[in-house]
């Protein structure tokens, strides 16, 4: 009983823990990768041209920067965007935006 105490502890640290990075990773992607350019700080942009992406829930995010990879969504600023990204970012990214909320 006690092991199972301590395990399901470890386990829920160890959870904690990565949710916090994958923000903080998707923060520092934001800044890194440019989006802040076009989308603003903190998701909020200055420009009607581009979107802003405060408010959106990671599923919108991660399912739009997936399509924009693939070609299924259309846009050549954001399809050239979305080339480098990786999974991993994707996720990172979809995370730290719906932190904003
Ligand atoms: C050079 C300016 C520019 C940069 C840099 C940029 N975007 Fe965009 N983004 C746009 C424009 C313009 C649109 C609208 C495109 C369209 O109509 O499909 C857009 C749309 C989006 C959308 C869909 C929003 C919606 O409401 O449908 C997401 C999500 C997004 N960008 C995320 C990102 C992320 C994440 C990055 C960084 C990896 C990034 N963008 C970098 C200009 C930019």
């Amino acid at each position: 009983m006690r092991f199972v105490l301590t395990l399901c502890l470890a386990l829920t640290a160890i959870f904690s823990g990565a949710v916090q990075a994958d923000v903080a990773a998707g923060q520092s992607a934001y800044a890194s990768r440019g989006c802040i350019g076009c989308h603003g700080a903190g998701g909020v942009s200055a420009a009607t041209t581009y979107p802003s992406l405060k408010g959106r829930d990671a599923d919108f995010i991660r399912k739009n920067l997936t399509d924009y990879r693939s070609g299924a969504r259309k846009n050549a600023v954001m399809n050239a965007m979305a080339a480098g990204l990786s999974d991993t970012d994707i996720r990172n990214l979809a995370d730290y935006i719906d932190s904003l909320k």
